[in-house]
């Protein structure tokens, strides 16, 4: 059995994750099946999912230790440098996928196993370390505005939490398509940065200049009625996480009388991420990055996560 470098979850703390976090030695993961192949990693990026497995959300003791992460750039067993689709089928699962880190050995490690269909070719004027932002958060934002919010209909959108990975992907795509943006942050700081990426920045619940097509709602019990209260007739509000809650008061009222659309999404397919790795090659676009840090000192990579002063994507170089 081959060692590998890697960083896991060797238990679980709900109130200090950092403290259930391991880097060390793990086997490298076998391969399932025969249409599976081992990526190189070459760089990976944080999310906030990686905190929730440390925190014991999503997994089961019996699954430790697991190897965290769900992003990866990596060269495949035929020398070419690939994307890591992240979702991959999962019989016995009831959603019949997982995310890399759910079920099956994740990105922060020297290699990851996926099916060879998970992987995309690496545009060449994009860095790796940039499209290892794209697979989890990116992704998720690109579904949240495309086809669940159907942003080609909307004139204004909001973002919740500005400062996240996914509400910064949702703040510089949803400004790249030209929509009027509005973000929220609770940090004065990152009110004045969301501004460069386009957005009109507001403080949390602040009444905006006018209502909006669609929100992006990743914050939950925090923010969720300032959501309603900001959406036009017939808008659409997008959840796709809930750091801050997940069970806030709705008030049906607004619901109806505004007509308005509750719609919850995870991820996106691979067919979503080529366009969106297309769309970022063609227009430009690049991921907000708040850091770079070498797989050597990952333990400060989640530090930084989980500090909450992160401005954008936490990337891991595993080259360095
Ligand atoms: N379903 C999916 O497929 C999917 C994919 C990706 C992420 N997610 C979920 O989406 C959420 C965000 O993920 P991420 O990786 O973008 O996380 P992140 O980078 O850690 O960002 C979280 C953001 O939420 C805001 N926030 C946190 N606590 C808050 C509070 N009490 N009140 C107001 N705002 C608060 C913060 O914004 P400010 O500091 O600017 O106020 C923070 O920047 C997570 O819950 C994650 O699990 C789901």
């Amino acid at each position: 059995m081959r060692i590998m470098r890697a960083a896991f979850a060797s238990r679980f703390d709900d109130a200090d994750p950092l403290a259930a976090l391991t880097v060390g030695e793990q086997p490298e993961p076998s391969l399932p099946d025969d249409d599976w192949v081992t990526v190189r990693v070459t760089a990976s990026s944080l999310n906030h999912h990686d905190l929730w497995s440390l925190r014991g959300v999503g997994l089961r003791p019996e699954q430790l230790p697991m190897i965290l992460g769900c992003d990866a750039v990596g060269i495949d067993p035929d020398g070419n440098a690939m994307v890591v689709y992240p979702v991959v089928p999962t019989p016995g699962d009831p959603r019949g996928m997982s995310i890399l880190s759910e079920h099956f050995p994740g990105t922060l490690a020297e290699r990851v196993a996926v099916p060879r269909s998970n992987l995309l070719p690496l545009p060449a004027d994009l860095a790796a370390t940039d499209a290892a932002c794209l697979p989890t958060a990116w992704l998720t934002a690109w579904r949240m505005l495309t086809a669940r919010g159907r942003v080609e209909e909307a004139d204004a959108v909001l973002v919740q939490g500005a400062g996240g990975g996914v509400a910064t992907a949702a703040v510089a795509l949803a400004a790249a398509m030209g929509k009027r943006v509005y973000a929220t942050s609770r940090h004065p700081a990152k009110r004045e940065r969301i501004v460069q990426l386009g957005a009109t920045a507001v403080e949390p619940g602040a009444r905006l200049p006018e209502r909006v097509d669609v929100v992006i709602e990743t914050v939950g019990a925090a923010t969720f009625d300032h959501s309603l209260k900001s959406a036009a007739p017939g808008a659409r509000i997008v959840v796709s996480g809930a750091t801050a809650g997940h069970e806030p008061q709705v008030n049906l009222r607004r619901v109806f009388a505004m007509q308005l659309e509750i719609l919850g999404t995870s991820m996106g397919t691979p067919g979503e991420l080529a366009d969106l790795l297309a769309f970022c090659a063609e227009r430009g676009v690049r991921p907000v990055v708040d850091s770079v840090v070498p797989f050597s000192r990952v333990e400060d990579a989640f530090a930084r996560l989980h500090s909450g002063d992160a401005f954008g994507k936490v990337v891991v170089d595993h080259t360095a």
